[in-house]
């Protein structure tokens, strides 16, 4: 038996069980190193508007990630019910990451535009409303708070020193991005476009007042999720990375 000597000396067989795991460690751990990234390039992401950025810092805050993920994994009943299966790039600007790990609700990852910004604002003042039986709760404060963009400028800086490619001119133009993206008639609302593609400007929460709500830049956040990268032309084998 030659594990006997495994087996009598406790030494050894500790010295044996470093030498195997480390194999083991290494085949997995060092081609990472080698790979010029782990998330491969996918066109249409870039980093969230200021507004959209505002909306995601109240999901967090309000919780909502307790009770919806945003992630579809690669699944034939997942990807049937909520699209496209998740791909790395679509999460790399956020930090934190808002996969989650529990579906009270549904994926969120790609529901925008799934809903008129109409049903949003009844759907987050009262659930019941007009998904009777939902035992989601309200947020019916939402509507009535003005949006704190005070701090919007620094958080985007916070995220640059994380790695998301915000530039100088995105950051002094945050507080004045934000409220413009609300303001479809103003004069900076195309370069909202020209700075965040895809952006959609218009006023979310159906109120005549001007200024900017938490629920505007909440349902803008929900409306813009899913919707940057074209999955009728993404071929997930290669052609349309870059
Ligand atoms: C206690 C768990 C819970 C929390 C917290 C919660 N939700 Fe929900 N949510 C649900 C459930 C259950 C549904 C499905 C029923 C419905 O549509 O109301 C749902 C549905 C939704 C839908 C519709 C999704 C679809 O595809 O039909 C959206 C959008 C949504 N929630 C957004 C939010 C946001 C934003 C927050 C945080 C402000 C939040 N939820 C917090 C449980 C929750």
């Amino acid at each position: 038996m030659k594990h006997e000597f495994f087996e009598k000396n406790s030494l050894a067989l500790l010295i044996g069980i470093l030498i195997v795991v480390s194999i083991g460690g290494l085949v997995e751990i060092a081609p990472l190193f080698f790979l010029g990234s782990t998330i491969e390039k996918v066109q249409g992401m870039r980093p969230y508007s200021p507004l959209e950025l505002a909306g995601r810092n109240i999901y967090i805050r309000e919780g909502c990630y307790n009770c919806h993920s945003q992630m579809i994994r690669s699944l034939r009943d997942e990807v049937e019910r909520y699209g496209h299966y998740s791909l790395a790039a679509e999460s790399m600007y956020d930090h934190p990451f808002q996969w989650g790990s529990k579906r009270t609700g549904p994926d969120l990852a790609r529901v925008g535009g799934k809903y008129s910004d109409a049903w949003h604002v009844d759907h987050m003042k009262e659930p019941r409303e007009v998904v009777p039986g939902s035992v989601m709760p309200g947020y019916p404060f939402l509507a009535a708070r003005k949006l704190d963009a005070e701090n919007i400028a620094r958080d985007m800086k916070a995220l640059q020193l994380a790695g998301v490619p915000y530039t100088e001119e995105m950051i002094e133009k945050a507080s004045a991005d934000l409220h413009a993206q609300v303001a479809p008639d103003s004069k900076q609302a195309k370069e909202v476009v020209q700075r965040y593609p895809k952006a959609q400007v218009r006023k979310f929460d159906g109120s005549p007042d001007t200024a900017a709500t938490e629920l505007d830049a909440l349902i803008a956040y929900l409306q813009m999720l899913g919707t940057l990268v074209d999955f009728t032309t993404f071929d997930a084998s290669g052609p349309n990375l870059r």
